[in-house]
């Protein structure tokens, strides 16, 4: 049985997820919550070998479908790993990406269906289903050239604006699970509108 509360961090490329998900850490943990803060892909060390398989730019060969069961693959293993068993304890578990960066990247992104997208992934994670979920809204026009430019991040700012689509569409259709936050501004007012889209439901 699950018993802590799952919430997730998502955004495209750029917005300050981590910034963030750090900041909310600290804020819930001096509310005396355990908390463990973790991100996928690449959150176990399994988890780091694939994502450097998917993230390296030299990696030009790798197929569409190929990243979508890679993706699937590291969240089976970080949810089997680490996610599950620190919910079982009791803890907060604050995750940067889950299942909702894969429907937004490879499902509207790519142009996958999204219910095959989502089926892996459910299965993938064993239903595992966030509680809440912050989506960090930002143009990628702006964001993206904070970024470094990994194989994901040379795409183009078509494909960015698809996958900013998506992740509205994601929290349009699912507004108690999804709140939408800008990420405009600086950290700490950033950080402001995240505590307040989660009150009521943590700390
Ligand atoms: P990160 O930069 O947030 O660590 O994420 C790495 C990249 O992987 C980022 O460009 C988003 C992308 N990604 C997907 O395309 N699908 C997914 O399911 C996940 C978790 C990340």
């Amino acid at each position: 049985m699950q018993q802590g509360l799952f919430i997730t961090l998502e955004g495209i490329d750029g917005v300050g997820k981590t910034t963030q998900a750090l900041l909310l850490k600290g804020e819930l943990e001096r509310q005396g919550y355990s908390v463990l803060h973790t991100f996928e892909p690449g959150g176990t060390k399994l988890g780091s070998k694939i994502r450097s398989l998917l993230l390296n730019p030299e990696h030009e060969e790798l197929h569409s479908m190929t990243e979508v069961l890679l993706y699937a693959a590291d969240r089976a293993q970080h949810v089997a790993e680490k996610v599950l068993p620190a919910l079982k304890d009791g803890k907060m578990v604050i995750c940067e990406r889950f299942i909702d960066s894969s429907i937004a990247y490879q499902g509207y992104g790519l142009g996958f269906e999204i219910e095959a997208i989502k089926t892996i992934n459910h299965w993938a994670a064993g239903g595992l289903w966030p509680d809440l979920t912050v989506y960090l809204d930002g143009d990628p026009a702006q964001f993206l050239a904070k970024t470094k430019g990994d194989r994901i991040e040379q795409r183009t700012l078509d494909y960015y604006n698809r996958v900013r689509r998506g992740f509205l569409e994601i929290a349009q259709a699912e507004p108690d699970r999804v709140k939408v936050v800008s990420a405009e501004g600086t950290r700490e007012a950033v950080s402001q509108r995240v505590l307040q889209a989660l009150e009521g439901r943590c700390g």
